[in-house]
């Protein structure tokens, strides 16, 4: 299954992608959280990404189609693979289909997770995440013990970019610069939407529903 996942900050792209990726085994390659873990360790494309994370806009293209297009190309992602968070503009959109027409391979789906602005707001200020990628809410899907991964032990913290200024700019940029993708991929027949839910169990019904049909 190759799969790329669509929809705004905070639809729930990351939480259903580690799901999905369990269930088909298959990688998940969050752009997100490849700036994250490179901001962490204080590289060179840390420092540049940081910039623009930190504002809620976009990382430019070229510093982000390249680092997918090396990472497709590693041996565990020729069973397939979900890149949430990727493409994110037109542009990273064409270069991704050109970079899997250059492996001979193309996309099975495009899921596109809906979900209002409102909602949004609320995630966003609730989520807490760790160090090893799994993500919490604190009243939506709150950890066994408070401000403690269930998986790892390490201590919860909240995105820099989670503060509401900054996801008010990021809701922004989504609807400028990625929303257009929608059209891009239900042009190509490749598009299907579903309602993010109110509980996260929900959505990952709709999901696997979905991609049932796929
Ligand atoms: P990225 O890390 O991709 O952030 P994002 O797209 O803003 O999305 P989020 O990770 O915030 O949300 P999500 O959809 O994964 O939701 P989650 O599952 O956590 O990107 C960060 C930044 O990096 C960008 O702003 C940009 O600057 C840069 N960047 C990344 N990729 C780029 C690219 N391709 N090009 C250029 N720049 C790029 O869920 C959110 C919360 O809601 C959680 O607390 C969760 O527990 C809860 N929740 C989830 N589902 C449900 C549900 N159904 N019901 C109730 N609660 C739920
Ligand atoms: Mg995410
Ligand atoms: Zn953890």
């Amino acid at each position: 299954m190759r799969l790329v996942l669509l929809g705004a900050p905070g639809a729930g792209k990351g939480t259903q992608a580690v799901i999905l990726s369990e269930k088909y085994n298959i990688p998940h390659i969050s752009t997100g959280d490849i700036f994250r873990s490179n901001i962490k360790n204080n590289t060179e494309l840390g420092k540049k990404a940081k910039e623009y994370i930190d504002k809620g806009l976009l990382v430019p293209d070229e510093l982000t189609i390249d680092i997918v297009k090396d990472r497709i190309n590693k041996p565990d992602c020729s069973d397939g693979f979900i890149l949430d968070g990727f493409p994110r503009t037109i542009f990273q959109a064409q270069e991704l289909d050109k970079i899997l027409e250059g492996m001979g391979i193309e996309l099975d789906c495009v899921l596109n997770i809906d979900v209002s602005d409102e909602k949004i707001i609320k995630r966003l200020s609730g989520r807490r995440v760790c160090q090893c990628g799994k993500t919490y809410h604190i009243l939506n899907n709150p950890p066994k013990k408070e401000g403690i991964c269930d998986s790892c032990n390490g201590e919860l913290f909240q995105r820099e970019d989670d503060r509401e200024e900054t996801v008010i700019q990021r809701l922004e940029t989504c609807h400028k610069q990625t929303e257009p993708l929608i059209e891009y991929y239900e042009k190509s027949g490749k598009l299907v939407t579903v309602e993010g839910r109110e509980s996260i169990d929900d959505t990952t019904k709709e999901v696997l529903d979905a991609l049932n049909g796929v």
